[in-house]
């Protein structure tokens, strides 16, 4: 990613009241060294943490802290502020500021700006551990992130309070402005447009997320080592996109994105039934780790130790993907399947494009010392007809979002309509 997307841009940067305002200190004066300007809001709260009089020696700039500011109201109205920008930064993020975010609440100025503004917003959460794991925090942040706001952090590590260690802790200075430089590309690239933008608006998407589990007996199964979070986050970026969602999804212990129809299956074959049930559909996407194999005959009882030791007979579970990408009739305008490589992706994801009718394969490197299963990020390459893109090591969340932003200009492009 390159500075220059930085570069003159102009940062609105919240800063609410946690002992990581600190940090803002220096990530102003490193996004200011990087080329962008910098403009503060401060919650009162964060006034005890850090001066005005400091952040707005770091930023040459006057640093708001009040709504009822009748001067600052006339000089440069909150809706200005909010619009001047290219891209606003919330950091650090209290519990408190993400809850008002999520409930739309404007009863201060930072509030109010993050009302108002039509601008892509970062939010890099700074909290206690128990907070930031707290069933209301956690589906906050999910209805923010299905509002099509970015995330960077929180870290995971010790906290400021004596023996607390847990994920909380801001994001490094290097990775919010490597999150903001991130977005910034992408909006040059027009791939983000507009925050409430909903280019799906009134498409169908369809998604499979998860592992199957494939009965062996009535208490054992086969299973693999997919969280849902990739398929997850796709179901939730297609919302934000507008889009009426269908999540079929295997057994997993993650939250349901909110505003998706969710469909809980547990084999192979149920998702099989279960997508072609919820067809038809604009775009399907096939994030689901499906097995490819089932036991021939599961047993009815739980097998016996003491019994004969048993043999695994096992038999192939219908291709979902390849159901779907070879369909005569209504078949979705993009099918796109996954590939989970441990060798040769490209190869094997360029093979499973034609062999499985899709139209894209998302490529991942899945061997165990990439983390991808189960963890947050994900280095995947986009191959298509036309080639292959690698995109550089994206969280999940992002790997989304660029995904159903290309679907959505590959669809308005017409181009899915040509081939
Ligand atoms: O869930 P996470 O922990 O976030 O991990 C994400 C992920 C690694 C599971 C995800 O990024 C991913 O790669 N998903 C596809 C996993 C997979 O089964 O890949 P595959 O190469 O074996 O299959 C190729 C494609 O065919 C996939 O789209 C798969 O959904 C589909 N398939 C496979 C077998 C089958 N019987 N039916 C299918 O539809």
């Amino acid at each position: 990613m390159r500075a220059s997307h930085v570069k003159q841009k102009r940062i609105l940067l919240i800063i609410s009241g946690g002992i990581a305002a600190y940090k803002c200190l220096d990530l102003i004066r490193r996004m200011r060294e990087a080329g962008a300007s910098v403009r503060a809001v401060m919650t009162k709260a964060a006034t005890e943490f850090i001066t005005p009089l400091s952040v707005g020696a770091l930023t040459s700039e006057r640093v708001f802290t009040s709504l009822f500011d009748l001067n600052d109201e006339q000089e440069i109205g909150h809706i200005r502020l909010s619009r001047e920008a290219d891209l606003l930064i919330v950091a650090p993020a209290t519990a408190d500021l993400i809850a008002k975010m999520a409930s739309g609440h404007a009863d201060d100025l930072a509030s109010t700006v993050l009302l108002a503004t039509d601008k892509p917003v970062l939010v890099a959460p700074a909290m206690n551990p128990r907070m930031w794991m707290h069933p209301a925090t956690q589906r906050n942040v999910a209805q923010l992130r299905a509002d099509g706001l970015h995330f960077v952090g929180p870290n995971t590590g010790e906290m400021a309070e004596r023996d607390e260690a847990g994920p909380g802790r801001l994001a490094e200075v290097p990775e919010i402005i490597a999150a903001a430089t991130s977005i910034l590309a992408e909006r040059a690239r027009g791939a983000i447009a507009h925050l409430h933008a909903r280019p799906l608006q009134g498409r169908h998407v369809l998604v499979t997320s998860g592992p199957t589990h494939e009965p062996i007996d009535p208490v054992r199964y086969i299973a693999n080592r997919s969280s849902g979070k990739q398929g997850h986050a796709i179901a939730r970026a297609a919302v934000a996109l507008g889009a009426r969602v269908t999540l079929v999804s295997g057994p997993v212990s993650i939250t349901d994105p909110p505003g998706v129809d969710v469909v809980r299956v547990e084999t192979a074959k149920e998702m099989l039934a279960a997508v072609e049930k919820n067809l038809p559909a604009d775009i399907a996407i096939f994030a689901a780790a499906v097995a490819d194999w089932r036991s021939a005959s599961a047993a009815q009882q739980k097998l016996k130790k003491s019994g004969d030791k048993p043999s695994l007979d096992l038999i192939e579970n219908p291709d979902i993907l390849a159901t779907v990408g070879k369909l005569r009739t209504g078949r979705p305008r993009l099918v796109i399947g996954f590939a989970a490589e441990t060798s040769s992706v490209a190869s094997e994801a360029a093979r499973k494009l034609k062999s499985k009718g899709a139209d894209w394969i998302v490529a991942n490197d899945v061997s165990p010392d990439r983390g991808v299963f189960g963890g947050d990020g994900n280095t995947v390459h986009l191959v298509t007809a036309q080639g292959t893109e690698d995109w550089p090591t994206l969280s999940k969340d992002e790997v989304a979002r660029r995904l159903l932003q290309r679907a959505a200009e590959h669809l308005s492009s017409g181009a899915a309509a040509a081939e």
